[in-house]
């Protein structure tokens, strides 16, 4: 597959308060962000030209920020314009969006008191398949990485430092034919994939890993919400691998993976069914809604 490379492309790139022609959005190589990792960002999906769930994105990327260290210079109510005004300019309603803010020039040390945060938008076309297809599963690997501790990392921010061992992991797993890797945390217990949360399927009941030390992501609260509305039972805790030989239906959520069922973990087999089926069909209804009607199923 031929690469477009995303330094090469038509369109605009908001950056700091202004659209800026894509190839001109570079940054300079001394900054903090790219040496010390002191960037945060958000990624979301435009559905029929609205982006599901922009606020929520918006507090949390603000809210990583805030976890760094540092103020992103915008207001909730300027990023969300900035994010719909990216997407206008590109003429785009089917789409990715992914915000970044991090550290800039200033000062090029572990210390960073004094550098300018910078804002940045990009968005680019991403149209969703569900259906059939997605329904025969994807196959996960074992991540030998561990989600940290949150005493290790700041693990409630959705930071850029906190994705070298999704890379790593995911590598690994796709080597060994697999669409990504099953993390477990630094106390063994199941955490989520690389880019995504997950469920299972005990006795037809719906559980999911408590989100202490990863991302408690914005899609795993909106399946969790619409399990609820079909009367299913949903249970967060902590659970063991061992435990997963009993599940009968695995999945993953997130905003790029959206509802994506899991046919095999390492070994272990899953059968996609019934209740994966039901919540990737609600997840797809739920996405094109207006977003007043989002916020009234989602609560
Ligand atoms: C590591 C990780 N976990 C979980 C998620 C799911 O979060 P969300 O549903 O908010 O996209 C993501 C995606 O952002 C992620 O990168």
């Amino acid at each position: 597959m031929a690469l477009v490379p995303f330094d090469d492309r038509d369109g605009f790139i908001w950056w700091d308060g202004a659209l800026v022609p894509w190839r001109e959005a570079k940054m300079h190589v001394l900054s903090h962000g790219l040496h010390y990792a002191s960037a945060v960002f958000e990624g979301e999906r435009a559905y029929a030209g609205h982006i599901f769930r922009l606020r929520a994105h918006t507090d949390r990327l603000i809210n990583s920020g805030r976890i760094l260290g540092f103020e992103i210079p915008y207001t909730a109510e300027q990023i969300d314009a900035a994010c719909v005004e990216t997407l206008r300019a590109n003429n785009l309603t089917e789409a990715y969006v992914r915000p970044i803010a991090w550290r800039g020039t200033e000062m090029l040390a572990v210390s960073a008191q004094h550098t300018k945060i910078h804002l940045a938008i990009a968005t680019w076309e991403w149209p969703s398949y569900f259906g059939a297809d997605r329904m025969s599963g994807i196959r996960l690997g074992m991540a030998e990485w561990k989600r940290p501790s949150p005493e290790t990392a700041p693990t409630a921010a959705k930071a850029t430092g906190l994705y070298m061992i999704g890379t790593l992991s995911k590598h690994k797993a796709e080597a060994e034919g697999n669409a990504d890797a099953l993390m477990l945390d630094w106390r063994g217990l199941v955490a989520e994939s690389t880019g995504a949360n997950i469920f299972f399927v005990f006795d037809g009941e719906v559980h999911t890993p408590t989100p202490d030390c990863f991302l408690d992501g914005i899609t795993r609260r909106s399946v969790m919400a619409l399990a609820r509305h079909r009367q299913m039972k949903v249970v967060e805790r902590a659970i063991r691998p061992e435990e997963l030989a009993h599940a009968t239906e695995a999945f993953l959520v997130g905003t790029a993976a959206e509802v994506t069922p899991v046919r095999a973990i390492d070994k272990l087999s899953f059968t996609p069914g019934r209740i994966s089926e039901t919540l990737m069909k609600d997840y797809e209804a739920l996405v094109r809604k207006d977003p007043a009607e989002v916020a009234r199923v989602i609560g």
